[in-house]
């Protein structure tokens, strides 16, 4: 029996160097160490052996089942070595050979952002980034909005963890800023993004995009206001297009207007995009507030200026005809590939 036992060994040690992967291994590992496997069944028969043999069969036999078991589990790992070599040198990758790479384009807001900041660079402004996170102070007390004003509410500010700061409702929070930081003469442009707590529809967003225009230097009046940004939009749209002022609220301006210009698609006759008025609502805009020029560390007795602030997301939607809002947050490519 003992004999048998050798044999065994022999044989399966003999045996193993021929498999070459893991289920086969695991079919021989059965079929000799499992239940009814070869060994396991030699075990088996030791009871019928008188005491004597039992203690040397026995021995003979756990032995051998410890060197194949060893054998088995140094087999397993020959195996799973020899795979990982041969995938190294089978799926080896060339990461130097250039491959055809699709390119992105920039995002149309962006684009029309670049346009607008060329034109105020031609007209001698400088180029802030704003903050998109800021202070309850910048945002609304620095520019004179009041403490019970409705905008502070949590339906249109989202406030930050930690009191006293919120996500920028406008870019005008950068006002103060520039005023305290800057030398005057001022002429600056402030793009930026901007939330506000609302319900998003084709018109409005929770995120969207402002470019905050100020200027402050001592004589300036609401004519130069009017050369400006009619100066731009006859820019970004290649045509003379002429604006109008109503007036309009806001706290940091006196007199504060609503800027609307003439339809450069139909030249104010009246067409689909100014919904047959011949006009276009464009932004809010005014004098800076005394307040406000004060708050910026200026004497409003010697400086004035102006400021005003639009919706970057509505002119690349009219520049470019876009219907919905929403487009321009959602990661289509199909809508960010036309540009
Ligand atoms: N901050 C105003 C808004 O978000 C726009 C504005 C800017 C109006 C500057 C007047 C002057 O609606």
């Amino acid at each position: 029996m003992i004999q048998q036992i050798q044999n065994l060994q022999i044989q399966v040690l003999a045996e193993l160097p021929n498999l070459t992967n893991e289920e086969a291994l695991i079919a021989y590992r059965n079929d000799i160490l499992g239940k009814a496997g070869e060994l396991t069944t030699i075990l088996k028969w030791l009871k019928d052996l008188t005491p004597e043999e039992r203690g040397t069969v026995g021995k003979a036999a756990n032995e051998t089942r410890d060197i194949i078991t060893e054998a088995f589990e140094a087999e397993r790992k020959r195996i799973k070595k020899d795979l990982i070599a041969k995938r190294l040198e089978t799926e080896q990758e060339d990461v130097t050979v250039p491959f055809a790479r699709e390119r992105g384009s920039l995002h149309p807001i962006t684009l029309v952002q670049r346009e607008v900041e060329d034109t105020f660079i031609r007209m001698g402004f400088d180029i802030y980034d704003a903050m998109e996170m800021t202070t309850e102070y910048l945002n609304f007390d620095a520019v004179n909005v009041p403490k019970t004003h409705p905008a502070r509410d949590m339906q249109d500010t989202f406030w930050l963890e930690g009191s006293g700061h919120v996500l920028a409702t406008q870019t005008s929070c950068m006002q103060n800023l520039i005023m305290r930081n800057k030398s005057t003469p001022i002429r600056a442009i402030i793009p930026g993004r901007v939330f506000r707590n609302e319900d998003v529809d084709a018109t409005h967003d929770n995120t969207f995009y402002q470019v905050e225009g100020i200027v402050i230097d001592k004589w300036i009046g609401i004519g130069h206001l009017k050369f400006t940004i009619t100066t731009m939009l006859s820019d970004i749209f290649w045509k003379e297009v002429t604006i109008r002022m109503r007036p309009g609220y806001f706290p940091f301006v006196e007199p504060g207007v609503e800027v609307d210009f003439s339809c450069p698609f139909c030249d104010g006759v009246g067409c689909k995009i100014c919904k047959h008025s011949g006009w276009i609502e464009f932004m809010g805009a005014g004098l800076i507030h005394p307040n406000v020029i004060r708050e910026g560390w200026l004497d409003p007795e010697v400086y004035s200026g102006f400021a005003f602030g639009f919706g970057l997301n509505r002119l690349v939607m009219i520049r470019y005809g876009i219907p919905d809002m929403r487009y321009f947050m959602s990661p289509d490519v199909r809508f960010l590939k036309q540009f």
